[in-house]
């Protein structure tokens, strides 16, 4: 294969500055950063960048909902994704955000390059428009009765009971998501991107191969139906940059997104005095190659509206987009409920991160088929081919060569063939990764692995090294072993990155390289072996399964506000049995993070309440303070035990927090209305 370093620049898609990190996302973090490693390790020049995707109505909302402005949440958000993003071993370049100065400048300057070359156009369109609210709204936040099959509270762009698509005016009894009342029509001008000034454009790039044959698929569809002007604008009230010369006019979250990876490039210049620069990527002319990962939703946008976007303001194109399929877990969506819905930091608290990057990698192909996070079958494959394959290679000659030969392998290999073989193996991995073909490549390695499994198996180091003459063959055998560990690790350094530092350490030859596997490690002393990773405990996963489930139960029950749902009647407000109550004991509770167990008075009553409050509040400190509790809600069974009532908190959660006190001279029973 041709040994030319490439100049590359990577991205993964741009994760919404608006929920946590999660399995759904991890796959395609993985992937992407599975792909960078291993550009890296055969020597190419690769930068990975990506960013927080801080802007859109969705992120407005939810601050608003939160309580906190979009800056605070987007700030907040970028770190948490950053932080479990970094524990999974996903090694960004850079890690920027959309809501950003270089953002801001990029996407102007785009944008008055389209419009300079009458590639923006204006025209007035009709909306939902939410009165009380005083604002319009995107498809989905308006919900009705299915116009087809009159299956209530549906999106007001498709029906999920019968599958077909409409628009909002079409829903009988539409009602905004936003106030709960019925959405007006009203209109606005709006600023339009002429896409089908790129149809030629666009089938060329298609037809040099920039994507795979299932989105060819896709492009072809679209063409067949026309490609219509993109909306790039939205009215005022909207967190995103302002459109200059408007008052009230912000450009669309899809346009300024993926120009966030122009701005992480430039920001990490920014802070590594100029270098990279955007021109050296970016320019029309450029001859380093631009790779997109992205899930098949975003299809659309990668490989339509931004490839045009890039060429009508001057620059070049993307080489290749790649799209990966949806998560399953158990063959079915995450589901909050199940308890599959699993966020990277609650993954973290059970799991080791390498156990998922290793399962993601041994199910992931090129294309846009769907995975499947099979739980019992991610124990198994863990256990039989990271433990009892691969690591265990090692374990069972490292032991040998410490104890008896003071960590120095032999002067030679005693089965120069079979290591050869092991090398060779190496083109058909290496066209695997290249070709995102992970599945293909993992198998090869086990295969390997097994192979290195049998001819310990056969020359048995552990009898031999019974019988003192016999000890030059234990030390050939295991320093066979070994060398052939240590090519199956450098394998997998892409995908077992923690791992491959460990057994550098071990081997005690500097890093691993695509190249220098070639030159086995012999006459050398190694460093004592520690163990590189541990069994799957399926008990782990299944307290992970609970956890999780547990933790979307919480949520649901703090995060219900008005703007959730439709008013509710003084009837139903005088249904719900607030009252005071006086915090008698307060304990940690093992085993949950975030809960306490909080025993109050209300007067002439006990109750047992386990509240999500843990990481705000001292148990101790809460002893003998009022609080307000909801009496008469349906006690219900936890993992811990049986909470029977809720304590009445404001605040997005963690350390934000705020128990609801009444003033002081208020008695434990009394009625809160
Ligand atoms: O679909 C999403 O999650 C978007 N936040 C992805 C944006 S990718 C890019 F275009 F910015
Ligand atoms: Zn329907």
């Amino acid at each position: 294969m041709e040994s030319v370093t490439r100049k590359m620049l990577v991205t993964s898609a741009l994760p919404y500055a608006s929920g946590p990190i999660h399995m759904g996302h991890l796959v395609e973090y993985i992937q992407t950063d599975i792909w960078v490693r291993y550009q890296r390790l055969i020597g190419n020049d690769c930068t990975y960048v990506c960013a927080s995707d801080a802007h859109g109505t969705p992120i407005m909302l939810k601050a608003r909902k939160d309580g906190i402005s979009p800056e605070e949440l987007v700030t907040t958000l970028h770190t948490e994704h950053e932080r479990d993003l970094a524990s999974f071993f996903v090694e960004f370049d850079n890690f920027h955000t959309t809501h950003s100065e270089e953002n801001r400048e990029l996407v102007e300057q785009i944008f008055a390059r389209l419009d300079a070359k009458g590639l923006i156009t204006k025209r007035t369109i009709e909306q939902a428009y939410d009165a009380q609210a005083g604002m319009f709204l995107p498809d989905r936040f308006v919900r009705g009765t299915c116009p087809m099959c009159g299956a209530e509270d549906q999106a007001g762009d498709n029906c999920e009971v019968c599958s077909r698509t409409y628009s909002p005016s079409d829903l009988v009894d539409p009602k905004s998501v936003v106030s709960g009342t019925a959405p007006i029509r009203k209109e606005s001008e709006h600023y339009f991107f002429r896409l089908g000034e790129f149809e030629t454009s666009l089938r060329q790039w298609m037809a040099d191969g920039h994507v795979s044959q299932s989105v060819a698929r896709k492009l072809d569809e679209w063409f067949e139906v026309g490609l219509q002007d993109w909306d790039i604008s939205r009215d005022a009230p909207y967190f995103g940059c302002k459109i200059p010369g408007t008052e009230d006019k912000y450009f669309y979250v899809w346009l300024d997104a993926p120009i966030g990876y122009m701005s992480s490039l430039v920001n990490l210049g920014r802070k590594n005095g100029g270098v990279p620069d955007l021109d050296t990527y970016f320019a029309a002319d450029s001859d380093a190659e631009l790779y997109h990962f992205i899930g098949k939703d975003i299809i659309y946008f990668h490989t339509l509206f931004w490839p045009a976007v890039l060429e009508g303001a001057g620059y070049r194109k993307p080489t290749g987009v790649f799209a990966h399929g949806f998560l399953t877990v158990n063959g079915q969506k995450m589901s909050k409920s199940r308890g599959t819905f699993i966020s990277a930091a609650t993954y973290l608290e059970e799991l080791n991160p390498e156990y998922l990057r290793y399962y993601y990698a041994f199910r992931l192909g090129p294309g846009i088929d769907d995975l499947d996070l099979s739980l019992d079958d991610f124990v198994t494959r863990i256990n039989s081919d990271l433990i009892g394959k691969f690591v265990n290679i090692a374990s069972r000659c490292a032991g040998f060569i410490s104890r008896n030969f003071s960590g120095h392998l032999a002067g030679e290999l005693d089965d120069p063939a079979l290591f050869d073989e092991f090398l060779a193996a190496g083109d058909s991995i290496r066209q695997a990764y290249e070709e995102r073909e992970f599945s293909r490549a993992m198998r090869e390695i086990m295969k390997l692995a097994d192979r290195a499994n049998q001819y310990i198996d056969k020359h048995k180091p552990w009898q031999l090294a019974k019988d003192e003459t016999q000890q030059p063959r234990v030390q050939a055998v295991c320093t066979q072993g070994l060398n052939l560990f240590r090519v199956l690790m450098t394998y997998l350094k892409p995908t077992l990155p923690s791992i491959a530092t460990a057994a550098e350490t071990f081997l005690n030859n500097g890093p691993l390289t695509w190249d220098n596997r070639c030159e086995p490690l012999l006459g050398v002393q190694i460093n004592a072996f520690v163990p590189l990773i541990s069994r799957l405990d399926n008990k782990a996963v299944a307290r992970l399964v609970e956890k999780s489930a547990e933790l979307a139960g919480e949520a649901t029950s703090t995060s219900a506000t008005n703007s959730d749902k439709a008013m509710i009647s003084i009837d139903d407000f005088l249904n719900v049995d607030l009252r005071i109550a006086e915090v008698l004991s307060a304990e940690v509770v093992d085993g949950a993070d975030k809960l306490l167990r909080i025993t109050v008075s209300l007067g002439d009553e006990r109750r047992t309440v386990l509240a999500g409050i843990r990481t705000a509040y001292d148990p101790e400190a809460l002893v003998g303070r009022q609080v307000i509790i909801v009496a008469n809600l349906e006690p219900r069974k936890m993992r811990f035990g049986v909470s029977e009532g809720m304590l009445l908190a404001a605040g997005p959660g963690n350390e934000d927090i705020f128990l609801v006190s009444p003033d002081a001279g208020a008695q434990p029973g009394m009625r809160v209305r």
